[in-house]
């Protein structure tokens, strides 16, 4: 999913035919293309459905503990180019059924949370629920990328509900902290030059901040959890009031 990720589904019908026209005749393009369009329009549903998931979690959680966990959520689609790039890449062929099978990360949602606690608890409750089925996990945030990347990843399938078919969608969703999110923005920025090489010295930088954002979440954390069971910070967690 790239850190440039858009609130809309919209693509570039051009590109897709492009991409068809490349592996077929005009008329079968033509007719692939609708097909397409079709499938992302399932894809489009399906990061809906993921959406509402979360925002109908953030709602219950904030009635009972009165702050959001959730402090944004961001879907994409990933484009046609992008697509024929990653199955070019493994040396498949781009065609629907490929495509389906071979790219989990067609629809992408990013949720964005406030505190670290708070992207476990949001993956668990999705998790649980008997609609979805994990298809893949990956933790970076106990094992961080070489870059430094923390986030945690889930490919997941969600039914959507056509009017005469239920279709079972994969959606790749990345959960991370606002931190998290502050350092991936950046480092996708700074390497936006695809041409410019970062030498070991910058990398270990990034890498130093990476470490630094991970400190800061560990550290509100902590201040999260005094404010949560009412305990003073001064006092190393003593309980407020509480006998000496
Ligand atoms: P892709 O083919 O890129 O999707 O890789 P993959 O299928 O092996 O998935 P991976 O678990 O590596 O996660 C890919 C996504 O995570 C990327 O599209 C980015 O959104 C994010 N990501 C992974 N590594 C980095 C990183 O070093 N920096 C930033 N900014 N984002 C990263
Ligand atoms: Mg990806």
């Amino acid at each position: 999913m790239a850190e440039d990720i858009k609130n809309s589904g919209e693509f570039d019908a051009d590109d897709a035919l492009r991409a068809f026209l490349k592996s077929g005749t005009l008329e079968w393009a033509k007719n692939q293309l609708q097909k397409y369009i079709k499938l992302m329009a399932y894809y489009r549903c399906a990061m809906m459905e993921i959406e509402t998931k979360f925002n109908v979690l953030n709602e219950e959680f904030s009635l009972r503990h009165d702050r959001n966990p959730i402090s944004s959520i961001k879907k994409r689609l990933k484009s046609p180019v992008s697509i024929k790039n990653k199955l070019d890449k493994k040396g498949i062929p781009f065609n629907l059924d490929s495509l389906e099978e071979n790219v989990n990360d067609v629809a992408g949602v990013r949720v964005i949370c406030s505190f670290l606690d708070d992207v476990y608890m949001l993956a668990d409750a999705l998790l649980q629920q008997d609609d979805i089925t994990l298809i893949q996990k990956k933790d970076y945030i106990a094992q961080p990328k070489q870059s430094g990347y923390r986030s945690l990843h889930l490919i997941v399938t969600v039914p959507i509900f056509l009017a005469s078919e239920k279709r079972l969608m994969r959606v790749e969703i990345q959960l991370r902290t606002i931190a998290m999110d502050f350092w991936a923005s950046l480092d996708h920025q700074l390497h936006y030059k695809k041409e410019f090489e970062f030498t070991d010295d910058m990398a270990q930088e990034l890498k130093l901040c990476a470490k630094m954002s991970a400190e800061l979440d560990e550290r509100m954390d902590g201040l999260r959890k005094c404010v949560q069971r009412d305990i003073s910070w001064e006092n190393g967690g003593e309980k407020r009031g509480s006998p000496e």
